[in-house]
């Protein structure tokens, strides 16, 4: 994702795109088109039954309404199961092309494979508390309420958060239905806070997906991790959750550079270095490991390549 600040990126995942239903947003570095997008997502056998109830339900309930002549009519609940092809079904509002500045009104291909991680791992995920940083518009921190119903989603800035939202209650209905605690938030990693000031719920499990692209946010992420991991963090407030987790979904963008005069990857390079450092302030108490993507099993549509990884942090606390 190398450009100038003018340049518009175009984000890979074209998937199913319905040109006919678009809305406009109009954003301060330009006006981007924002499309309605299904994606298709496979489910492991262990949702099937879970999931096309809570649709089922919900298909009933929150859908119906009557016409004129005061006849039922339902309409199709946003996130709908397809029992034919097992499939569930999320309708999401992303851009196809922003700036870099607006990169998080897209969906990137780090989304797609935590969503395959997540879903080939349920029993990591299941009724855990989930802190998702740099969410963008929301699609993997949405998925992930068909395996637990306690989700904090952050990103920056109103138009992300805003698009976010309106992702959520348009498939709210995957979610078990009251109680869950879905709560979209703002934290900027350049404004680093703890958890206790954020006033949000300790998180068992931290993710991000495709947070790594350019050095200063990388450096202002890393910040923003320490500060989350430190159990200071936690110590005041009691109950702590004894080991915290986080998952990295990152593409490794290969670019060829006239300085190097070879293919080079500097935002990953830095990523390792900030990985390594981060092993090194907190020693023992923090592991690292690469998750190998060959082991994990595809539910989402796209072109999983071997440059996507995720990496996988534990912290005792
Ligand atoms: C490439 S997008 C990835 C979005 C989403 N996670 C995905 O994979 O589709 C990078 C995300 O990091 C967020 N981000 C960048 N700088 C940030 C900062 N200083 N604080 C919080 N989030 C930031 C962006 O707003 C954007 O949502």
């Amino acid at each position: 994702m190398c450009a100038c600040a003018d340049e518009l990126i175009l984000s890979d995942v074209q998937l199913n795109r319905d040109k006919d239903s678009q809305i406009v947003l109009n954003k301060k570095h330009g006006e981007y088109a924002i499309h309605l997008v299904d994606f298709h997502i496979k489910l492991p056998g262990c949702l099937i039954q879970i999931v096309s109830e809570r649709t089922e339900k919900s298909f009933g309930i929150t859908d119906s309404i009557h016409d004129d002549d005061g006849d039922l009519i339902v309409s199709r609940s946003a996130a709908n199961f397809d029992k034919q092809n097992q499939t569930l079904n999320f309708r999401i509002h992303h851009a196809m092309e922003t700036h870099l500045a607006d990169v998080g009104l897209q969906v990137w291909m780090g989304a797609l494979g935590m969503i395959d991680f997540m879903l080939d791992n349920v029993q990591l995920f299941r009724n855990k508390q989930i802190l998702e940083l740099g969410a963008g518009v929301g699609l993997t921190g949405i998925v992930a309420g068909t395996l637990t119903n306690k989700i904090t989603l952050t990103d920056v800035g109103e138009n992300i958060l805003g698009l976010c939202e309106m992702n959520y209650h348009a498939n709210q209905n995957i979610f078990q239905s009251p109680p869950h605690c879905f709560e979209i938030r703002e934290l900027n990693w350049h404004k680093p806070t703890s958890i206790k000031s954020l006033c949000i719920p300790k998180p068992d499990i931290i993710m991000a997906c495709d947070v790594i692209y350019d050095n200063d946010i990388t450096n202002a992420f890393f910040q923003t991790l320490q500060i989350l991991l430190n159990g200071d963090t936690y110590t005041k407030e009691g109950c702590r959750p004894s080991i915290v987790k986080v998952y990295i979904s990152t593409e490794k963008r290969l670019n060829f550079t006239l300085e190097d005069l070879d293919i080079t990857c500097k935002e990953y390079n830095h990523f390792l270095c900030k990985l390594s450092e981060l092993e090194n302030t907190f020693q023992s108490s923090l592991s690292v490991q690469r998750i190998d993507m060959e082991d994990i099993s595809q539910f989402c549509q796209y072109n999983q390549t071997q440059q996507l990884e995720i990496w996988e942090i534990q912290k005792q606390l």
